[in-house]
């Protein structure tokens, strides 16, 4: 067994647990390099890996009996919108009082889309080439001056993109958001493990450790101090959504009035799945009552399938990560430490520290959902809303839902909202973007505004 003054107990801890590999290169280490791994082994709950290394082993067990989640359909405003109007009215009260905070998930590792860097840093914009980052802080900054109020903007890392993302906010002077009202906290981290349930070095003296998931979210706006900031501003409402999706609407009254009018703790918008086989989680009523969200990889094929008596998918408001939390309810579940929402394992590749460099093994990543905070309230609603309107999530180099595919929905939308106000888009002009300085619905746009004869446009505010 290897020795370390003062540190016997935790050496202990390993190899009672059968982790000694971890020393594999111990003797090629230095004493600070040593210390290093000792205290990143301190913080390893180990039992809590043994459990999940044996869930992950025996593949997670079925969800509990459910049927398709009940939800407000779009429809429901052509159809006497009076609840659309007094809740878009109450959406604009609350945003207005300074009631509502954006918060960003950006600390994922983003590998299908394999850029180099945090998600957030990559360019977007079909014509400005503007980060994403960029679009969703000009997002928060039109809305603080539609709405004659300071937006706070949380965005949690995770610890390999911390220190990136807060330079490129810094050396963008937070796209002309004030220092005070952007809060960047990072995640909790979890070893993974191999296939037989060890832990995986990534240098000589440090553990391979992943983001936990974007459900750490909840436990890392507490645990960070920031949620406690957020009730000392008055905050109410926190909308939470993902870095990759350019099109979602950050702040957007009418998903804010109707939680506030429903007394919701969670609400999420939902959309019409396009096909069966589309790969996003649906939402359901498990047979506890609570409403939660099914990973499209858990829903049977003959249940994606299943139609109702108006030919309409049974299963179809699919989840797009768009949600409100409430404070109070963020902080009862919170309890002011960390949440504890279940552990899901996902097989993939991982990069392992050997004597002949990284070699890439298979092994369990764990991770946590932000969606299984649903059913822990009954308190729980959904609001439909248009695909091309609001998702164009970017994932993939190309194909589906990757940066070509999201900037063709960005132009697609543009192209709406200027034909809506009656402005035309001249027949040369192959991309159009609309700056969200410029306008976060039809009607911002000025009526005046001429689209330049011009191939590529980015239409932006005047500057004067
Ligand atoms: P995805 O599940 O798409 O993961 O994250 P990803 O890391 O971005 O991409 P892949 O799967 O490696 O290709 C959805 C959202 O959740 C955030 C991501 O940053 C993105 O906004 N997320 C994900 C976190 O903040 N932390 C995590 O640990 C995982």
């Amino acid at each position: 067994m290897i020795s370390f003054p003062g540190r016997e107990e935790v050496i202990r801890r390993v190899y009672d647990h059968g982790q000694e590999r971890i020393f594999d290169f111990w003797n090629e280490i230095s004493d600070s390099e040593k210390l290093r791994l000792l205290d990143d082994v301190e913080s390893i709950d180990f039992t809590l890996l043994e459990r999940l290394f044996r869930q992950a082993e025996q593949g997670s067990p079925p969800p509990m009996g459910f049927e398709p989640a009940p939800y407000i359909p779009l429809a429901g405003e052509e159809e006497g919108g009076a609840e659309f109007r007094e809740a878009r009215e109450r959406g604009r009260e609350l945003i207005s009082e300074g009631a509502v905070a954006a918060f960003v998930v950006a600390g994922g590792q983003g590998s299908r889309l394999g850029f180099d860097g945090p998600k957030g840093l990559f360019s977007a914009g079909p014509v400005s080439g503007k980060s994403l980052f960029q679009i969703h802080a000009e997002q928060i900054r039109k809305s603080s001056e539609k709405f004659g109020v300071r937006i706070p903007w949380l965005i949690m890392t995770s610890h390999s993109n911390h220190d990136q993302t807060v330079r490129f906010l810094e050396d963008n002077s937070r796209f002309g958001l004030d220092a005070a009202d952007v809060y960047v906290f990072p995640q909790g981290m979890i070893p993974s493990l191999d296939l037989e349930g060890k832990l995986i070095l990534e240098t000589p003296s440090s553990i391979f450790k992943n983001p936990d998931g974007h459900g750490g979210s909840l436990g890392a706006l507490a645990g960070s101090g920031t949620l406690h900031a957020m009730r000392e501003r008055g905050i109410r409402i926190i909308s939470y959504f993902q870095v990759d999706n350019p099109l979602v609407s950050i702040i957007d009254p009418l998903f804010i009035g109707f939680h506030s009018l429903r007394k919701a703790d969670i609400s999420s918008k939902g959309l019409m799945k396009a096909y069966p086989e589309e790969r996003i989680g649906v939402f359901v009523r498990f047979d506890n009552g609570a409403i939660g969200v099914v990973e499209y990889s858990d829903l049977p094929e003959e249940l994606q399938k299943q139609r109702d008596e108006r030919g309409r998918l049974r299963y179809r408001m699919g989840s797009i990560a768009i949600h409100l939390f409430g404070v109070d309810y963020l902080e009862s579940i919170t309890g002011g430490t960390d949440l504890s929402l279940p552990f899901h394992a996902a097989r993939k590749k991982i990069g392992s520290h050997t004597a002949n460099g990284i070699r890439e093994i298979d092994g369990y990543k764990f991770e946590k959902f932000v969606f299984d905070a649903l059913p822990l309230t009954e308190r729980n609603i959904v609001l439909e809303t248009k695909r091309e309107e609001e998702f164009a999530p970017i994932k993939n180099p190309s194909g589906v839902d990757s940066v070509e595919s999201a900037q063709g929905l960005m132009d697609a939308r543009a192209r709406r909202w200027l034909r809506e106000r009656g402005i035309d888009v001249p027949p040369s002009t192959a991309v159009v973007e609309i700056s969200p300085l410029l306008a976060l619905e039809p009607g911002d746009i000025p009526a005046s505004l001429r689209v330049p004869d011009r191939k590529r446009v980015n239409l932006e505010p005047d500057k004067d």
